[in-house]
């Protein structure tokens, strides 16, 4: 099984949201990690055949987005879903089952399941008014798994859970990526460096960067220093180097910079983090 996108671009007006993008994926999770405005929805959107690119070929082995085969291998949770506070769970479901073309009894044994699945089961009875975020979210995945989709497209599924549901879902997400594609957007850096296979870095409606954690890591290795530095020398380093870390302390500011050389004599070497690459390359853009 391959996903294959090839040179894909979307323009909104003077906007061009997706630039040309080409991947080629294979089952595992793929993290697309990136600031707000980056174009991740937008290139999901386009993923998911509810937006059509300007220019450039999405395919699922033999089938292109626009055929009913790709549809039917497709499971999507939006960014912003919408989820009828006053239906129960279980009558969400059986409702999304049905726009789906599942029968009935089919719809069933899968609902069955996939409460169990995302942690749900006791709940199904319940308004989806009084659900918490997390469960609100677990709820939207199962939708999305109805047709156990071989492709799975979860829009900034993390959104609205606190760390506990978190570790739940990142366990949850591994387990699915063993025998199909999953690709999730995140502009939280720990969301993707745990559980994705392959990170997408992406900024400005491009793939900065793509691979797996050591190999997206490898420009900055090397390269990340430590050092705590007076008033002046913090000056020179804020305008050198590129600052990824500061805190004040009472002995002086502890920097983290990135940079090819020592910034200080003091400065130590430290191991690079996934944050580290992010913030040099999102240096003073949006995000939270
Ligand atoms: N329907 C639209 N009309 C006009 N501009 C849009 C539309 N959708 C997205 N954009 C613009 O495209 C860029 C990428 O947005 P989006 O794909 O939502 O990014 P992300 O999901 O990474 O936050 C932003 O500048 C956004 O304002
Ligand atoms: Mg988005």
């Amino acid at each position: 099984m391959e996903l294959k996108i090839s040179r894909v671009t979307k323009q909104f007006f003077e906007k061009i949201a997706v630039d040309r993008v080409s991947l080629n994926m294979k089952p595992g999770v793929y993290g697309l990690l990136g600031a707000n405005g980056a174009g991740k929805t937008t290139f999901l959107r386009m993923i998911c055949g509810v937006l059509t690119p300007d220019s450039g070929e999405i395919s699922l082995d033999r089938f292109s987005v626009k055929e009913e085969e790709y549809r039917n291998c497709l499971g999507y949770l939006p960014q912003k879903f919408g989820y009828y506070p006053n239906f129960t769970a279980w009558d969400f479901l059986m409702y999304m089952a049905a726009l789906k073309g599942i029968s009935r009894n089919r719809a069933k044994v899968r609902i069955e399941e996939l409460l169990e699945a995302v942690n749900l089961k006791g709940a199904e009875k319940k308004k989806i008014a009084a659900f918490s975020g997390g469960m609100k979210q677990r709820l939207g995945i199962a939708q999305a798994l109805l047709n156990n989709p071989k492709l799975l497209v979860l829009d900034e599924p993390t959104a609205g859970l606190d760390p506990k549901e978190r570790v739940k879902f990142r366990n949850m997400i591994s387990r699915l990526g063993k025998d199909r594609i999953v690709l999730l957007s995140t502009h939280i850096v720990s969301d993707v460096e745990y559980i994705a296979d392959e990170i997408l870095l992406m900024k400005e409606g491009s793939i900065l960067h793509e691979g797996s954690l050591p190999e997206i890591l490898k420009p900055i290795e090397g390269k990340v220093w430590e050092c705590r530095v007076n008033s002046s020398e913090e000056a020179q380093i804020l305008e050198q180097y590129a600052v990824v870390n500061m805190r004040e302390e009472s002995q002086g500011t502890l920097l983290r910079v990135v940079g090819e050389e020592s910034p200080s004599e003091n400065a130590v070497s430290v191991e690079a983090t996934l944050e580290d690459l992010y913030l040099y390359y999102f240096a003073g853009e949006g995000g939270e």
